[in-house]
């Protein structure tokens, strides 16, 4: 068995690429990447077991028929990701997110290759982003294509969180984690506190890649596969608990998405699929993970960051503990996708 997937050194490729074998044992495990955000990391201690190939190649130019000839699935992750970066880098979103998956999707249906498309829950929102924009017509071109024989699946992840060796920051939880352990503020959007969103543990992401595959769901159905919905505030509370010290800024943001919404899993879970990650313990290895960047008192600020005047609730909390427990608000400057 042939399995091919782009964008494989990516947050979720990296783990992915670990945990596919135990789906498929035998499988040749080809991982395509232009190394365009530098994960050369995701390559190291790939598990024995498996028989992996890297090509380093671009999803936009590549001659893709020689790669794809022969393969059972393709996995396509491939894409500009970031939703807050899209707005910088619309022509490069384009370019990736939608002729690059035309041309997997084409060049899967010359090799007769079932594909799996990456897409998100972020087309439920209300505001529009490049990337929002650029993954909606990536499933429209695997839609029409649909009539000349291609057979896919669509899977809409809500926002990731979880640990892998390419792990990413620029999406919320994990970012809100990783700037609780480095001693930063946790950047949060005032407005946002309690608008619902959809979350997907990167466990379940891999798990829904791996069931979609092994019960060859190709027939162009389209899934959202989310492991829980809640408010940044719970998020935050969850984050306190892990690391009672942590000091939020609320800033406030132009362009937020301003709706409040939560998607189900129900078709996939009709399919048979259990969802196993929860947002507690996820944030909690990622907490544990980045404990080792600031090990000694984590979550007390430096003197700098208070001097440079970014907190300056700190010394306020010092005397009211309460200001701790209420001056949080949503995500910052980044939305998450
Ligand atoms: N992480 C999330 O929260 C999330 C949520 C919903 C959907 N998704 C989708 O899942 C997929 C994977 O997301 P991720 O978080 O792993 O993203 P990521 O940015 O970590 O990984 C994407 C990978 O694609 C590679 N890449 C970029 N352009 C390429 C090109 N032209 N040719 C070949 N490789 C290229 C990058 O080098 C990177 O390794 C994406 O399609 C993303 O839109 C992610």
């Amino acid at each position: 068995m042939k399995i091919v997937i782009t964008g494989a050194l990516g947050h979720i490729g990296s783990r992915l690429i670990r945990e596919l074998p135990s789906f498929f044992p035998e499988a040749e495990i080809v991982l395509i990447d232009n190394l365009a955000t530098q994960r050369y990391c995701s390559l190291f201690h790939l598990p024995e077991r498996a028989s992996f190939r890297f090509i380093e190649a671009d999803v936009v130019t590549a001659d893709l028929d020689p790669i794809l000839s022969g393969a059972d699935a393709v996995i396509h992750l491939a894409a500009i990701a970031d939703p807050a970066e899209s707005f910088r880098k619309s022509r490069l979103v384009e370019a990736v997110n939608v002729r690059g998956t035309e041309r997997v999707a084409r060049a899967c249906l010359r090799a007769q290759s079932p594909m799996l498309f990456a897409s998100t829950t972020s087309l439920y929102g209300k505001a529009s982003s490049p990337y929002a924009d650029s993954k909606r017509k990536g499933e429209a071109v695997l839609q029409r294509l649909r009539g000349q024989g291609l057979r896919f699946v669509i899977l809409r992840f809500g926002t990731v969180f979880g640990v892998s060796p390419g792990m990413r920051f620029s999406t919320a939880v994990n970012k809100f984690c990783w700037q609780a352990a480095l001693r930063q503020p946790v950047t949060v959007w005032r407005a946002a506190l309690n608008q619902k969103r959809p979350y997907l543990d990167l466990g379940d992401a891999v798990g829904s890649i791996g069931f979609a595959m092994k019960r060859g769901l190709f027939d162009g159905t389209l899934y959202d596969v989310v492991t829980t919905n809640t408010d940044v505030a719970a998020v935050l509370e969850i984050l306190r608990n892990l690391s009672p010290r942590i000091c939020v800024e609320c800033v406030e943001a132009n362009g937020m998405d301003p709706s409040s919404y939560e998607v189900s899993s129900r078709r996939l879970l009709s399919k048979g699929f259990r969802f196993q990650g929860d947002l507690r313990s996820g944030m909690a290895e990622i907490v544990r993970l980045l404990q080792s960047a600031s090990p000694q008192n984590p979550l007390s600020f430096p003197p700098s960051v208070v001097a440079e005047g970014k907190l300056q609730r700190e010394s306020e909390a010092e005397t009211d503990p309460r200001l701790r427990e209420d001056d949080s608000c949503e995500m910052g400057p980044k939305h998450p996708s």
